[in-house]
Order: structure tokens, then sequence, then C-alpha cells
């Protein structure tokens, strides 16, 4: 199985060079077309989980989009409703609602489920960020929140949680542990709490590391690798390292032996590694260069991620540009997923299906 796996996606960067040049203006070239029909999850196989984010409000509204998560993908992340501000709006009061749902479909659906995400400083109840600005929550008390909180949420879930970003962009982009209130207030030894509340909670569950731009190698990833040693040092149970994979068209990429190299050295450690949260934007309007490089993107993270010994789960951040966090965020931009706004392929859908079907 892997040696299969490492010699397709071998074969597929060298097709590759060729399938991001159509003349620009041209139709897209069909690629993947000897399996136009089949989903993402049955080219899988047993080999990867192909996993998206899902958007509960989509999800319950509309019925296509709730079809084509089942259809398509083996394993889900909940884009929002596990986060600290949906699960505990009021202080004391958990709502788990959303997420439940969640869960019940994904059983439903025969998808494991990845828990995202338990310590960020995004997307924090304001009770907390103000009680912590205001002085009204203290370090010790603030300790004990977080503790509640992992415990809580990870207990919940019991079981039923294949693999847990414990830590999300812990690091910021000089490499440098970064300026959160969980730093500022607790100081870094928050991470490997962290770790072992969820650990505690969750026995089975498999521990993440979770960033962006830690797809190649950096002086990001660097800070990640010494972190993951540190954590492993001290007898920490982190047990992965996942790289987010937002990419965008006007920044280039990585090669897929480049991702490779890079998890290897997580691997190394004895760590799992993981794609979570692909998708690759582009300045709008969209036209058919930047569709083909966008393609490029999407194969680069599949394919390093087939290359790595113990990459075994590859999640895109949302799959239909119908619903998707991009235009939001970053002015201009958006396109970012693999099926345009009304569920048609686009040629990164395609070479996600032509890279899998190599693999097999
Ligand atoms: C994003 C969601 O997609 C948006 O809907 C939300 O408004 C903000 O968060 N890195 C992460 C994800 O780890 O949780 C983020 O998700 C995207 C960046």
């Amino acid at each position: 199985m892997k040696v299969s796996r490492v010699a397709a996606a071998g074969l597929l960067a060298a097709a590759s060079l060729y399938s991001v040049l159509p003349a620009a203006g041209s139709p897209a070239p069909a690629a993947g077309s000897s399996s136009p029909d089949r989903p993402l999850r049955e080219l899988a196989g047993r080999q990867l989980l192909i996993g998206t984010a899902v958007d509960h409000a989509a999800y319950t509204s509309d019925a296509t989009y709730r079809a084509r998560v089942g259809t398509e993908f083996n394993s889900i992340t909940a884009e929002n409703v596990m986060k600290w501000e949906v699960v505990e709006p009021e202080r004391g009061q958990l709502d788990f609602s959303a997420a439940d749902e969640l869960m019940t479909a994904a059983r439903r659906n025969g998808q494991q489920v990845r828990g995202h995400t338990l310590v960020w400083h995004n997307q924090l109840p304001a009770w907390l960020t103000q009680g912590v600005e205001s002085g009204d929550i203290d370090a010790t008390e603030l300790r004990g929140i977080l503790r509640r909180h992992i415990i809580d949420e990870v207990g919940h879930f019991r079981g039923r949680i294949h693999q847990w970003d414990v830590a999300n962009e812990v690091i910021d982009d000089n490499g440098q542990l970064r300026d959160t209130i969980w730093l500022r207030e607790l100081g870094p030894g928050y991470i490997a709490d962290a770790f072992r509340w969820a650990h505690q909670a969750d026995p089975r569950a498999k521990l993440f590391l979770n960033d962006y731009n830690v797809e190649g190698i950096s002086a990001k990833s660097d800070a990640y690798l010494a972190l993951a040693r540190d954590l492993l040092r001290q007898r920490v149970p982190v047990h992965g390292f996942g790289a987010q994979g937002h990419y965008g068209v006007q920044y280039g990429f990585h090669s897929a032996s480049e991702v490779a190299a890079n998890f290897a050295r997580f691997e190394k450690l004895g760590l799992e590694t993981a794609v979570t949260e692909a998708d690759v934007r582009m300045i709008m309007p969209t036209d058919n260069v930047k569709l083909q490089a966008q393609a490029q993107g999407y194969s680069v993270l599949l394919q390093g991620c087939l290359l790595a010994r113990r990459c075994n789960s590859f999640t895109v951040w949302g799959f239909t540009d119908k619903y998707s966090w991009v235009p939001g965020w970053f002015e201009g931009e958006g396109a970012a997923n693999l099926l345009d706004e009304n569920f048609a392929a686009k040629p990164a859908y395609r070479e996600l299906q032509a890279v899998l079907a190599l693999a097999r």
C-alpha cells in the first residue's frame, strides 16, 4: 500500500507539471476524466481519511450540501460549532446541541470526526475575554477555566473523536510562541497542560498541534518541531501534527516532496501527520489559469500527505464555493473550494480524484 502510494504520487508530481499549463482562455483539460463520477471517499478507499469542514447552518438548511457531505467524505470537522464561543456562550452553560447534530450525521454516514479546537486565541466567548481584560478573572482562575473547558468538551465526545486539534495556532509566523491571553496569563506550560487534560478526558483520541503556514520547512515549522520534541521529552501526550493547508494561488505552493519532507521530520519523532484545512483561494475573478493553479495547490497537499508515511487524514476547509470563509476574511479573494457555487466540479476536484485513483 505504502509503496503504491509513493510511486503514484511521484508519477503525479511529474504529470502535474503539464496539467498546470493550459493556454490562457482555453477550456480546462478534463484531468481525471477516467473517473469523473466517483466520489472522493470511494477513491480514497481505506488508505486515507478524506474529510471536509462542515458548516452547520448550511448542513441543516441545504439538502444538496448535506447530501454531498455524506457521499464525498469519510471524515468531517465542525467548522465552528465545537469552538468555545459556541459551546459555552454563557459561563457555565454548555451547549453541544449543534455539534451533537453533526456527530449524529457523521455516525449515520459512517464518518470519522476530527475535533476542532480546544485552545485557541480566536472565537473565545466574550465573558472569558472580557473577564480577563477587566481583571475579574485572574491567572489561577483562568487556568481552572481552561481545564474545565477541555475536560468538559473532550469528555462530552469521549470515544467518538478520532483526532483532536488540541492546540491551534500557538506559534506565530516568526516562530515564537504566539502572544495570546493563554501565553500572557498562564505562561508556556499551558500547551502541555491542555494536552494532558485532553488525554485524561479521552485517552483514545489522537491529540494534535495544528497551524497554518507550516506545510513546508520554515522558521515556523521548525519551531513546531522544537515544541513537539520538547513536549514529547516531558512525556506530554501529543500524537500528531496538522498542517492546515490554507493556500493562495498568488503566493505559489510547496512541492509535494517538500510537504512530505516536512511531515517526515514530525513522523520521525513518532507523530502522525495530517492536512487539516486545505483550501486554495485566489484573487477574484476566477479564470482558467487560476483554476488550474488551484488544482495544483490542492494536488501538492494531497500528494505530500500520500508521500508521507503517517499522514492518514486529509481534510478540506469546506468543499463548495457556495459556503466559504474566504470572502469574509480575505478581501477580494474567493473561489477557494473544490466545487463551484452550484456544486459543479472544478479542476481541483478532478485533480484530487485523479491523485486518489492513481494512489490506490
Ligand atoms: C474559520 C471558519 O471557517 C469561519 O467560519 C469563522 O468565522 C472563523 O474561523 N484556521 C482555523 C479555523 O483553525 O478554525 C478557521 O475557521 C480558519 C483558519
